[in-house]
Order: structure tokens, then sequence, then C-alpha cells
């Protein structure tokens, strides 16, 4: 057999769960006398071994400050950071590591569009078109940018599966409107958009697209290029990296006529007292020492995924979902919230006369950690009628045995409920 058809095979042999979970010290423990059982992937995702180790070396033998320094460290650190950006770029497929920033997460990413590209392009009579099942991290900074130039913020609804009206969209969609922004993958509902025809659409009338990728970027592969997408923002924590590291990508001819977010260190080429020449990119958006372990632990959490590879992930947890659903949907008095013919990792659910929180605790005590609430996307339980649901939100790590485990303990909540 020669190498190409080799790697081929590897990308379709299916996944070693039991090699994997041994990866994750965490998923390792009891909680409340019972295994852990965690499926609140969607809120963060737990970090492999790959991961905390490679941020643990770097403390242990290379902290110091990045771009700065002459000194060895500095450098090995410079290196590494540098490093990180370049996995990035690879894994979203960018053109080139200046288009690649690193914020604090998604939510920082869109509100610098929102600050830097939107307040310097839109004004009063300019539209941004948004939808229902947007993160208020997707929505908010919009309201801002809104109140602040006096643009019009009109939202895409969605039906009772929680798939975007697409009529709707197109009738929204005019020669007024500047910015689309939605989400890729919804957190609450699982929804796969179909973001392609929508940026497609919206460059036909000149408006910019923002891709909020924060659930997508863990489950499926992404290429910035191939989607044509003028931004796109995503959190490391939900890839397995640590918390406070993100991206965002945005088109070089873009960035480069955007002004900075915020000043300071890094990101400028000369201050005097009369004026500051700023940064090339990226470094003109990465003011202030950055999260230099955190991009590198992002980076080493690419390597894992790519190692294990994202077609075999969503495949893995395709069927994982599918078997999901069918376990829920028997379950008396419960409903699915967001069936999408396009979904991918999310089990929202309700649960006939038992508050979400109440579901929650119980689980809780079983060892099972969901989310309950409204997943920080309260538009959508506005659109369901419902304060809030519960959510499963898995990852390639999780096993039908969990499934079990989580139907199993949700019949005993209905029953202490009865
Ligand atoms: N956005 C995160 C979630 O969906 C916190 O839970």
């Amino acid at each position: 057999m020669n190498e190409s058809v080799a790697a081929e095979n590897l990308k379709t042999m299916p996944l070693d769960i039991e090699q994997i979970r041994r990866d994750f010290p965490i998923l390792h423990q009891q909680v409340n006398g019972k295994p852990l059982v965690y499926l609140d992937n969607a809120a963060t995702a737990q970090k492999p071994h790959q991961v905390i180790e490679t941020v643990a070396a770097y403390y242990r033998l290379d902290n110091a400050n990045v771009h700065r320094g002459v000194h060895t460290l500095s450098q090995r650190a410079t290196d590494a950071y540098e490093g990180a950006r370049e996995k990035v770029k690879t894994f979203l497929n960018a053109a080139s590591e200046q288009e690649i920033v690193f914020v604090r997460g998604a939510t920082e990413g869109i509100n610098l569009v929102a600050q830097s590209f939107g307040r310097e392009s839109l004004q009063a009579g300019d539209e941004i078109l948004i939808t229902e099942m947007e993160h208020h991290s997707n929505i908010v900074p919009w309201q801002m940018l809104c109140e602040q130039t006096g643009a019009t913020l009109k939202y895409v609804s969605i039906n009772d599966a929680g798939e975007l009206n697409l009529e709707e969209f197109d009738r929204l969609l005019t020669d007024k409107t500047r910015i689309v922004a939605l989400v890729h993958i919804s957190n609450a509902l699982g929804t796969i958009n179909p973001v392609e025809a929508i940026i497609r659409k919206a460059h036909a009338v000149g408006a910019r697209v923002l891709l909020d990728g924060a659930q997508a970027a863990p489950h499926i592969a992404v290429d910035v290029q191939a989607l044509d997408c003028d931004f796109y923002v995503l959190s490391g924590h939900k890839l397995f990296a640590p918390t406070g590291i993100g991206v965002l990508y945005g088109k070089q001819s873009l960035l480069e006529s955007m002004p900075p977010y915020q000043g300071g260190g890094d990101m400028i080429k000369m201050v005097s007292m009369k004026k500051t020449l700023y940064n090339d990119l990226p470094y003109k958006f990465e003011a202030g020492t950055p999260h230099i372990s955190g991009a590198i632990g992002l980076g080493a959490a690419i390597d894992y995924l790519n190692n294990i590879g994202l077609d075999r992930i969503q495949q893995y947890e395709h069927e994982l979902l599918e078997y999901g659903s069918r376990v829920l949907a028997g379950i008396d008095d419960l409903t699915i919230k967001g069936t999408a013919a396009k979904k991918t990792s999310i089990l929202s659910f309700v649960l006939k006369g038992i508050h979400p929180h109440d579901i929650g605790t119980i689980l809780d005590n079983e060892g099972i950690a969901i989310r309950a609430g409204h997943h920080c996307a309260m538009p959508i339980m506005e659109r369901f009628g419902l304060p809030a649901t519960a959510r499963a939100s898995l990852a390639f790590y999780n096993t039908r045995e969990e499934i079990d485990r989580l139907a199993a303990a949700i019949i005993k909540c209905r029953e202490i409920f009865n």
C-alpha cells in the first residue's frame, strides 16, 4: 500500500474512543459518587493532556514576553506564539498569517469588528442583518454599534425546527445592508446554517459577512477562503484549548483598512508625543502582552484535532447525535428543541412540567454535567416561548453509554417529579 492510500484509509478509520478518552484526564473522576458524564461541551470543552502539557512546558521552560526581547527565552516564546498563528492559519485555510488576529475569544472578535470596521463604515440609514438564533455576543455588539451610528438592526426569524427563514433573509437583505452577521452553528439548537448561500447573496448587495464560528470550529472543517466570508471568529476554550484565547480571521484588505481597536504596546511602530504609527497586521489589533500560553495551547489543540481528523470527528459526532436524538425522543413528555435537517452536537430539550434547572440539578446528582438555562441566546427562548431549556452538548470523547446514562437520569427525573 503506498503512503497516500494509507493516509486516505486512516482518514476513514473509526475513532478509537477509549484511546481518545485516555487523553482527557478530567473525564476519569467521580462526581457525586458517580463516574462523570461531561455533556456541557458547548459551554466549554475539556482539554487533552497534550494541550495541558504544552502549556505547562511553556511556563516551565520558555516563559517570556513576545516580540520584545533579544534573549533566548523571548525568542522561544515568540517562535511558539507565531508558530501557533501559523497553525491557526492552516486550520482555517486563511491566505496569510496576517489575517489571523489573536483575541480573547469569539466575543472579543465580534466587538473588534463592530467597533473598528462597523464604527468606521456605518452611518444612519445603514442596516445590519443578524438572526433570531444568535448568541448574545453576536447581538449586543451590533445593538451598541446601532446606538453609536444610527444604523438599524434587523433579524431574520427562524422556523419551528430552528432553521432560518431564508425567504425572509432574501427580503431583508437590501442595498442598505452593510453587515450580515450570523452564527455558523447555533449553540442553543445545533442548526448548521447555509452560510455559503448567505455569503454569496450578501456580497451581491455589497454587504460584508461575519460568521460566529464558536460552535462550528470544534465540529466541522472550516475553510474561510472557500466560504469567502469577510470575518470569522472562534473561541479556543470550545476547541479543547485554554480559556481567554480566540481568533478573529479577517480578509487582509479589510483588516488593512480598519483602524485599531485598542491602543498600547505591540500595536505600534513608533510613538512620539505628537502621534503614533500603527504596526502592521496582525499586530495592529494585538495591543498589550497577549495570552501567549493560550495561543500556544490553541496550537497544540489544533495539532491534536488534526491528528484525529475533523472529518472523522464529524462523522462520529453525527452518529452520536442521531443515537441521542432517537433515545431522547423515546422519553415520555420530552420535546427536543432544534430539529433542523442539518444540525450537529446539540440536544436541547424540555420535559413537561419540570423546570430545566431542576433537571440540571438532578442530573448533576447522577454525575452528569449539562447546561440548563437560556444558553446566552435569550431571543431563541423568546421565539419558542420558553424560559430555558436543558442542553446536552456532545464532543468526540462522548459515547453511547453516556447517552444511555443521560436518558436513565432524565427518566429518574420524571419519576421524582410525577
Ligand atoms: N456560549 C456558551 C454556551 O453555549 C457559553 O453555553
